[in-house]
């Protein structure tokens, strides 16, 4: 673990790969997406991997990868899968990573942002919305309870949401 590492966490369309790009760039860290890695050393697609072999076994792969980022003592921001933390181990995995931050959007942004997605297997087919709305009733306690800081992310910049999670560890260290 580094304490100065950032994990993001959330639903799907929330914009932890996007936002942590963007803070890895603007801040010197290294950036680790969980997905990207996953596709990479399958080299193949989650797609792929979850009409092959099932989600049970993409889910071994992201414990698997939660451990390993546990293990890792550089400045790291980690865009973690949407699914990771509902398995409770991969929680405990996350905190020893670094800081765990929750990205919360609406549900109306989620859609939008969602729509017509192609590459989320469990999107797939029917109707988008009452997807996600399923989903975020199975998880939302799950990702409260696996945050150390909660982020409300509409409206606000990269800038000011980053400016928010630094607030929010100035106060957790005092
Ligand atoms: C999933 C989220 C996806 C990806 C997979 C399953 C989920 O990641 O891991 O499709 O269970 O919510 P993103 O949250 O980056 O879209």
């Amino acid at each position: 673990m580094n304490k100065d590492s950032l994990v993001l966490i959330g639903f799907m369309g929330c914009g932890k790969t996007t936002f942590g790009n963007w803070l890895a760039k603007e801040h010197g860290y290294t950036f680790v997406d969980t997905d990207q890695l996953i596709e990479e050393q399958q080299n193949r697609t989650i797609n792929d991997i979850f009409a092959a072999e099932g989600e049970e076994y993409f889910r071994d792969l992201e414990t698997g990868m939660a451990e390993s980022l546990s293990l890792r003592s550089d400045k790291i921001v980690v865009s973690v899968g949407g699914g990771l933390p509902v398995r409770p181990v991969n929680r405990a995995f996350l905190r020893q990573t670094g800081r765990v931050v929750y990205l919360k959007t609406g549900i109306d942004e989620l859609e939008r942002r969602l729509k017509g997605d192609t590459k989320r297997p469990l999107l797939a087919g029917g109707n988008v919305r009452e997807k996600i709305e399923n989903l975020m009733e199975q998880r939302e306690d799950i990702y409260t309870d696996a945050a150390d800081i909660i982020v409300d992310t509409s409206g606000r910049s990269f800038q000011q949401i980053y400016n928010e999670i630094l607030r929010f560890i100035k106060a957790l260290e005092v």
